[in-house]
């Protein structure tokens, strides 16, 4: 995989110790002839390397562009010539977030910020250089070490007696290992020999239900033994961002489920989990 030093890449290194995690230093995804030094025939790469700083992109649509759309292309292409089968990470993003039941994977995009416009454009190209390729978008991605959000919460919740938590933008919080199993399962199922024609090209992989920032913030603090009436709704325009956020963004699991692989399970019983092995998670670098 790439972006090995990644939240994702981290929990997918966790759960396959064996598999080969390149990071950024090991390859820099935009760089095709390093690309082609490194892809053999046969690999299955899952492409977790992405730039994700959704705020600082509006600011620098190149080097987002530059890791979100030139460097999947690279690959795709490289995939292609290789014989070698890419799974490339994408995100709810790519949706208008305006939306009032789960997105459907092939339901029509409409990226609002920079980041989701390069995370389309690195989609597409992917779909027309690598036909064996698949997309799978994802959301809401935490493992509760680091600086993501639940990780966030847990500190917030040492720090603070109380904290206001935007009620107003609706997704699917997603445990990084949940999704590092699905993903796993899915490149197990691509190759290597006949790719299933019932995977289709794009998937949606999350923990299944939907919250608020400030429901997943008060099931955060419920986990910890503390009292989830510290955490008080807000609405978005209390936190202003250079970037919109999406106000609805759950992806359905449909396309997963119908492509005969394991649902994720719902997200309070994956924070659970995630909230009790937290000391054993492998933090950031
Ligand atoms: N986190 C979420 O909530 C979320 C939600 C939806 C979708 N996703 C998608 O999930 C995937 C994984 O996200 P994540 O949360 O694991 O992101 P992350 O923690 O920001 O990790 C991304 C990794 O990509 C590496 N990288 C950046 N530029 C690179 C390049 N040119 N070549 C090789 N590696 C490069 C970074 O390394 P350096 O830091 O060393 O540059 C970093 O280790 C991404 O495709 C993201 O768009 C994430």
């Amino acid at each position: 995989m790439t972006g090995a030093r990644g939240q994702l890449g981290r929990a997918l290194t966790a759960l396959a110790p064996a598999a080969r995690g390149l990071t950024h230093a090991d390859l820099d995804i935009t760089a095709a002839d390093a690309v082609r030094e490194l892809v053999q025939p046969g690999d299955v790469l899952i492409n977790c390397a992405a730039y994700t700083a959704v705020d600082p992109a509006e600011s620098e649509p190149d080097a987002a562009f530059a890791v979100n759309a030139t460097g999947p292309a690279v690959l795709a292409r490289v995939c292609a010539e290789r014989g070698a089968r890419l799974v490339h990470v994408s995100t709810d993003y790519v949706f208008p977030g305006t939306g009032s039941r789960p997105y459907e994977s092939d339901d029509p995009t409409g990226p609002a910020t920079v980041y989701g416009r390069t995370k389309l454009a690195g989609e597409q190209a992917v779909l027309e250089f690598a036909p064996d390729a698949r997309i799978v978008r994802t959301a809401w991605v935490y493992t509760g070490a680091g600086n993501d959000f639940v990780a966030t919460m847990r500190r917030l919740e040492r720090e603070r007696d109380t904290i206001t938590v935007v009620n107003d933008q609706i997704g699917s919080p997603t445990y990084a290992l949940d999704l590092a199993a699905g993903l796993l399962e899915l490149a197990g199922a691509l190759g290597p020999g006949v790719v299933d024609p019932r995977i289709p090209r794009i998937l949606h992989a999350t923990n299944a239900g939907q919250a608020s920032w400030f429901d997943l913030a008060r099931a955060v603090f419920t986990g910890l033994g503390a009292d989830p009436e510290r955490v008080q709704p807000c609405g978005t325009e209390d936190f202003p961002r250079p970037a919109p956020r999406p106000a609805y963004s759950v992806l359905s699991g449909n396309s997963w489920a119908a492509a005969g692989l394991s649902p994720l399970r719902d997200w309070k019983l994956a924070l659970n989990d995630a909230l009790a092995a937290i000391s054993d998670y492998p933090g950031p670098p």
